[in-house]
């Protein structure tokens, strides 16, 4: 019999957990996939006394998960710790630096410093493998890495983050509160160790990062990602989209172009016709185009134990089959470091939301600052006063740049019309 792939695995929650269920359950086919045995050998985590609903007795349990990376009797090292630095950090430099393979599902990691981790593992020869990292079960890296290996791709955009979609689906769903269903998110283990990495769009930006650097060629860059999250989307903010024919989606967005490379991760105003509307719950979707194989779409579970193990035991049957290949799709040395394009040269249109003091005359303050700044009102609602004695004015723009939406809400500031502060959202029309 072939060989066994020997794996030690670091962390054992949400994902490392669903690891070690997925090998069990599916062991004879994944030995004939990949044309041997892949066996756990040692194990890592904080608490070795805490149940985890599989028998963790036949394997070698280390207190210091760094310390995987040295033995002998380990093929490949699997991170699913977390964190982009700390002992995942040491563990990947260590495990590479070794020349061992090494999967993750870190995203955090591998957009802070994958360029290094991949050096590292192209001077060693082996494999760094993330298809977890990125939209959960999707295999989308792989789909970008290798699907569309062919095409120039110029856009890369989707849902890339299950918590969030979850939360926005309830709340239009279930009219459900957004603490509630938040809770109810990490109860199932979509949400990250510090959740407002997922509501705050950091998550999604470290995802989009990744993406963008798969599809268009260029250095993971994250410090350039504009990012916005859903914290401020009021139940009326998806209720108006709502009623003009939108969902509200929390979308990461990568383009590339002549004017440089734009990444941004925003709450979107969706029209109801495009497929992405109707991506619920913790379902994640990847939208790519490619120049000859057109616009391609990839759905599937973004988040939760199943699906994110799946994507890792993938990577696993890669590294046991002696598949490698440039961690970004090229040798880190082709990657360009392109010019950041600016948002103010976007055009598109926006829902713009104001909470407004039941008078006369503010109505008229708002229009008369989108007049000024050149923005056209597609359509309006105007909903009556609330218990607050406050007044909701949803408004859709016109096709416009996005400097001069920017410019009317600049034109409001310190507006004592305003009781509170005004909500952009873009709206995808592509
Ligand atoms: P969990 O919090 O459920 O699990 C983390 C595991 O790491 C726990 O077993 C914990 O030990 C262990 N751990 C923490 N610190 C250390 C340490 N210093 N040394 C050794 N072990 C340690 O996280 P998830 O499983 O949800 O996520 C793991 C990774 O996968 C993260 O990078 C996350 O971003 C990523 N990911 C998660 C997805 C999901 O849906 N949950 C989807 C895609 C990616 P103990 O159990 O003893 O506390
Ligand atoms: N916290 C992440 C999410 C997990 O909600 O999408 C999957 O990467």
């Amino acid at each position: 019999m072939s060989q066994p792939l020997r794996v030690a695995l670091a962390g054992l929650g949400t994902v490392g957990g669903g690891v070690v269920k997925l090998l069990d359950a599916n062991r004879a086919l994944i030995e004939r996939r990949a044309g041997r045995p892949i066996a756990i050998v040692a194990v890592s985590a904080r608490d070795r006394t805490r149940d985890r609903g599989v028998d963790l007795g036949r394997f070698d349990w280390v207190d210091d998960a760094t310390t995987l990376a040295m033995r002998d009797d380990v093929d490949v090292v699997v991170e699913l710790v977390g964190g982009s630095d700390g002992p995942a950090l040491t563990l990947a430099r260590d495990t590479l630096g070794a020349g061992k393979a090494f999967v993750t599902a870190n995203k955090a990691m591998i957009a802070h410093h994958g360029l290094e981790l991949a050096e590292t593992a192209e001077k060693r020869g082996v494999a760094l493998k993330y298809e977890a990292a990125v939209a959960g079960g999707i295999p989308v890296i792989k789909g970008l890495r290798e699907g569309m290996a062919a095409n120039e791709i110029s856009h890369v955009f989707g849902i890339l983050n299950g918590t969030c979609n979850y939360i926005l689906s309830e709340m239009e769903e279930k009219g459900s509160d957004f603490a509630d269903v938040l809770a109810e998110a990490q109860r199932l283990g979509y949400a990250e160790s510090d959740p407002s990495f997922d509501i705050d769009g950091v998550d999604a930006a470290h995802k989009l990062t990744i993406l963008s650097s798969l599809a268009f060629g260029t250095a993971v860059d994250f410090a350039s990602v504009a990012i916005t999250g859903i914290r401020h989307v009021i139940a009326a903010d998806i209720a108006e989209a709502a009623a003009l024919g939108f969902r509200v989606r929390l979308l990461g967005h990568g383009e590339a172009s002549e004017k440089g490379l734009f990444q941004r991760v925003h709450p979107c105003l969706v029209p109801l016709s495009h497929p992405l509307a109707h991506v619920s719950g913790s379902l994640n979707a990847v939208v790519a185009h490619g120049n000859f194989v057109g616009r391609l779409f990839f759905q599937g579970r973004g988040a939760g134990e199943g699906p994110t193990a799946s994507a890792v035991v993938a990577d696993l049957i890669d590294i046991a089959r002696g598949e490698t290949g440039p961690a970004f799709a090229m040798p880190v040395a082709a990657l360009a470091h392109p010019a950041i394009a600016s948002a103010d040269d976007r055009r598109g249109r926006a829902y713009l939301r104001f909470t407004v003091a039941d008078r006369p005359g503010v109505l008229a303050e708002i229009t008369a600052a989108m007049r000024d700044a050149g923005v056209s009102i597609e359509s309006l609602i105007q909903r009556g006063v609330a218990s607050d004695g406050n007044v909701l004015i949803a408004i859709v723009t016109h096709i416009s740049p996005e400097r001069a939406v920017q410019a009317a809400l600049d034109r409001l500031e310190g507006s004592q019309s305003l009781t509170g502060k005004p909500m952009l959202m873009h709206i995808l029309d592509e």
